[in-house]
C-alpha cells in the first residue's frame, strides 16, 4: 500500500497544478487499474495501479525534453522508484514502437519491457481514457489523439507505427477482462 500513495502523490506533485487536465486523466486511468488490479494478484494488482498513477508524469513540463514515456522514466529511476514501475512507464502505450521512429530506441533499451498482463492492462486503461478522464472506446481514443495535436507533433507521427501494437494490447486485456468477469461494455465502450 506504500508504493501507491507514493505514487499517487508523486504524480501529484508534478502533474496538478502544472498540467490539471493531464491530472484528470491520470486519476482516472488510475481509478479504472485499481478496478481491474482487483482481479490481479496483490503484487501484480499493486504494481498496475502503481504505474497508472505515474505512466505520464514524463509530460511534466519540469521533466519534459525528450519524449513523455523515456522523461517519465528517468525520473522515476532517479528518485529510486521499483523497476517493474519504471519499465511499466518507459513502455507504456506502444512507446517502443513510437521511441524507434522518433530516433529514441538507444535510450529506451536502458529500460525493460515486461510484456505481460500487467502492461497490457495499463494500456487498455490509458488508451479508454481521454485526455479530460472521460470513457471511450479504443478507436475514439485514437482518433481523439489525431484531433487534438498538430499533424507534425510526435504523438501523431508516431501513432501510425505503434497502433497495431496498442489494438493487440487492448484486445488482449479485453479477453482477460471478460475472463474474469469485469468487462463493462458501457463503460469501456462509450
Ligand atoms: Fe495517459
Amino acid at each position: 500500500m506504500a508504493i501507491l500513495r507514493w505514487a499517487e502523490e508523486t504524480a501529484r506533485a508534478v502533474l496538478a497544478d502544472a498540467l490539471p487536465r493531464r491530472w484528470v486523466h491520470v486519476q482516472e486511468v488510475a481509478v479504472r487499474a485499481g478496478r481491474m488490479a482487483v482481479a490481479l494478484d496483490e503484487e501484480n494488482g499493486e504494481v498496475l495501479h502503481a504505474a497508472a498513477w505515474l505512466h505520464d508524469v514524463g509530460y511534466a513540463p519540469e521533466l519534459a525534453t525528450t519524449f513523455h514515456p523515456l522523461d517519465g522514466a528517468r525520473y522515476l529511476r532517479t528518485v529510486g522508484a521499483p523497476e517493474r514501475l519504471v519499465g511499466l512507464v518507459a513502455f507504456h502505450s506502444a512507446a517502443a514502437s513510437e521511441a524507434r521512429s522518433l530516433g529514441f530506441s538507444g535510450e529506451m533499451a536502458q529500460f525493460e519491457d515486461e510484456r505481460s498482463l500487467v502492461r497490457d492492462l495499463l494500456w487498455f486503461a490509458d488508451m479508454t481514457i481521454g485526455p479530460g478522464g472521460e470513457c471511450m472506446t479504443f478507436d475514439r481514443r485514437m482518433a481523439e489523439l489525431q484531433e487534438r495535436y498538430a499533424p507534425d507533433h510526435y504523438v501523431v507521427r508516431a501513432l501510425e507505427v505503434g497502433i497495431g501494437e496498442r489494438r493487440a494490447a487492448v484486445e488482449r486485456a479485453e479477453r482477460w477482462l471478460d475472463l474474469v468477469g469485469l468487462t463493462d461494455r458501457n463503460h469501456s465502450g462509450g
